[in-house]
């Protein structure tokens, strides 16, 4: 093995247990560049069950608007849950839910899955919900999220999950660019102990936010909530009503017909709703997480990314499922009330595998080892990464105090828009600590510079995915031309990542991070345009630019710039409501961590804000080629 030669030089040879006891072909030998994709993807794709077999694998007709599968009938809840009614599996626990104070614990076999399932869809369908109609769904980590969207496939249905922490603006602009005609919502959620009052946001939202006719309330804190008889109605009054009760099919889909949306974050004007269809990211999901975590029957996997995020859909919810397997879902986050919540819950539940992001490994490490050191942790198997670059001091904290130092660690690369991993470990591979590791079976990448060409081994450049792929997404919701201009105009013929990335001599990416205006702060995607304008949104400001700095814990922070409108004057006070409002009008996660008033922003000349520029100041670094800026 050898090592560009500024990457960190430590390499861990799997355990050789673990190695030898992962069930999956030579890695090298099957993802190799030659490997026919096709052919790999349409073995996968038979190990699922079909109504009705495709025709064509990849229909590339009308590239980049990719088909897979077609002419093939399915649906993805028939794998995720039908499949599993008959035999043993029906008794087997599809999903173990722990409240946040660890006082509740509620758990459904596939049998008791199904007939959730079937009890919301028969609700929904009662709510005239059809085939292609989307239902905004705004829920806490409890398992009526999982229900809720299941249903919404199982009726052919399409979900946009909105993540609940995000405001009533963002929440309202969802809805309407969705044109959703129910919302899905709870009282409150529970976050470290507090009540955070949902019903009271979507109520804001919805107020401008007409084409919503009904909103279905799920009680989960008790919070008095403002019920409209005619729009609101309570999940428990309504599972009670005979149209809940009974049989509800499921509906026989074309592969590629939507399953759901879901806004992310691009580097300009608004989210985009990133499109996934029912096939396709059926085989993806359930091929990823088969293959990468050796998924067994007897495991009990843990991710603990929230369902309103894509490693919630993908592999909280639909890849444990197709798999048969056991999903464990908290409702709180890894230190209320006290830093061995996590250490707790493994012990405690017996957890195989746990899957999380490197923030919330950093965010532990601070705390000691003693904490993680006061519980039996034996039952780990293996451990995952997901959703920004893990720094080596991360990995190897995980790999010692948390696998001690047998579980080999997955860092998996992906996308909102790759609906599953691209690049990744396996656990019989050598694993490079801070390497995402090689792209998957079927998949090629490359690093090229500006021109295409591909750079030289340890340089960076724009990280490209050459081969289509189940999962990828199919289009931006209503916005065609921007899918095709923001993923495959750069380099066509080529998927853009948005990301930068190097590849060393054996092949491995290491990812540095975005190359657009996209932020991920504690693994959460967030884009500047959103985040600027939140600020100008409040009376006092009339310019603003954020930019990401890295952080210790968060991995990136949000730096703000803020010109005033006349009249304001810069104070402490005024930064703080600031915050306060980023908080309200986004969202928590995006509320900056230093807010700076300036008198101008530096500009090219056709009034494009120069972030770049803003970022080489912020770190002292030199400030590049100015010549396109706007000095007057
Ligand atoms: C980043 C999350 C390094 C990357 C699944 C990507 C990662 C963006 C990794 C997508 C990883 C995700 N190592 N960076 N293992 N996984 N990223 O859409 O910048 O929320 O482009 O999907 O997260 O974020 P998204």
């Amino acid at each position: 093995m050898t090592q560009a030669p500024d990457l960190p030089a430590d390499i861990v040879t799997p355990d050789p247990e673990t190695a030898a006891g992962y069930r999956i072909p030579d890695w090298d030998a099957v993802a190799g560049p030659a490997a026919d994709f096709r052919t790999f993807w349409e073995d996968r794709a038979k190990e699922l069950e079909w109504y009705e077999p495709w025709d064509t694998v990849l229909d590339d007709s009308d590239a980049p608007f990719y088909k897979w599968f077609t002419g093939g009938k399915v649906n993805i809840v028939h794998n995720a849950v039908d499949r599993w009614l008959v035999g043993p599996t029906r008794n087997k626990l599809a999903l173990i839910w722990v409240s946040e104070d660890g006082k509740e614990t509620r758990t459904f076999s596939y049998y008791s899955l199904n007939r959730e399932v079937m009890t919301w869809a028969n609700i929904l369908k009662a709510m005239g919900v059809g085939k292609g109609d989307r239902v905004t769904i705004y829920l806490p980590r409890i398992p009526e999220i999982m229900f809720a969207m299941l249903a919404c496939a199982k009726l052919g249905a399409v979900h946009s999950v909105v993540f609940a922490g995000f405001s009533s603006d963002a929440l309202k602009e969802r809805i309407l660019d969705s044109e959703s005609r129910l919302v899905i919502t709870a009282d409150g959620s529970w976050v470290n102990g507090k009540v955070f009052e949902l019903k009271k946001i979507v109520d804001e939202a919805v107020r401008h936010a007409p084409t919503v006719e009904n909103v279905v309330v799920v009680k989960r804190t008790g919070t008095e909530v403002a019920i409209d008889p005619l729009r609101d109605h309570w999940f428990g009054d309504l599972e009670t009503l005979p149209i809940a009760k009974g049989q509800c099919a499921t509906e026989v889909l074309d592969a590629e017909d939507p399953l759901y949306i879901l806004y992310t974050s691009g580097s300009t004007g608004r989210p985009k709703a990133i499109l996934h269809t029912h096939g396709g990211y059926m085989v993806g999901t359930y091929t990823t997480l088969k293959y990468v975590f050796d998924i067994r029957d007897e495991d009990r996997w843990w991710c603990t990314a929230d369902p309103g995020w894509v490693t919630g859909h993908s592999y909280l919810v639909y890849g444990p499922l197709l798999n048969g397997a056991t999903t464990f879902m908290f409702e709180g986050g890894p230190t209320y009330p006290y830093p061995n919540r996590w250490w707790q819950l493994i012990e405690y539940y017996g957890i195989n595998i746990l899957y999380t992001a490197p923030t919330a490994i950093r965010s532990l490490m601070r705390f000691g080892e003693a904490w993680p050191n006061r519980h039996d942790l034996s039952s780990l198997r293996l451990l995952g990464s997901v959703g920004e670059p893990i720094n080596p001091e991360a990995w190897h904290w995980y790999h010692r105090v948390i696998g001690k130092g047998r579980c080999p660690i997955m860092d998996t690369w992906w996308q909102t828009e790759t609906g599953s991993f691209q690049i990744t470990s396996v656990p019989s591979m050598p694993l490079k600590p801070g390497s995402g590791g090689k792209p998957f079976f079927g998949q090629e990448a490359e690093v090229l510079n500006e021109k295409g060409e591909p750079v030289p081994d340890g340089q960076e450049g724009f990280l490209v995915l050459k081969n289509p792929w189940p999962a990828m997404m199919r289009t931006l919701y209503q916005d065609p031309e921007r899918y095709v201009s923001t993923y495959w105009s750069t380099y066509p013929g080529k998927y853009l990542t948005g990301d930068s990335a190097r590849k060393d001599a054996d092949g491995y990416f290491w990812i540095i991070g975005r190359t657009d205006d996209v932020i991920k702060v504690s693994g959460h995607r967030l884009g500047t345009a959103e985040v600027e304008s939140a600020f100008v949104s409040h009376p006092a400001v009339a310019e603003a630019a954020a930019i990401g700095l890295p952080h210790e814990v968060k991995g990136n922070m949000i730096h703000a710039y803020v010109v005033l409108r006349v009249g304001y004057a810069p104070s402490e006070d005024l930064e703080d409501e600031l915050r306060q409002h980023i908080s309200q009008h986004l969202s928590p996660i995006a509320k900056p961590d230093h807010i700076e008033f300036v008198d101008a922003l530096p500009k090219t000349r056709s009034g494009k804000i120069m972030r770049r520029v803003l970022r080489a100041r912020a770190l002292g670094l030199p400030e590049g080629d100015t010549s396109t800026m706007d000095d007057d």
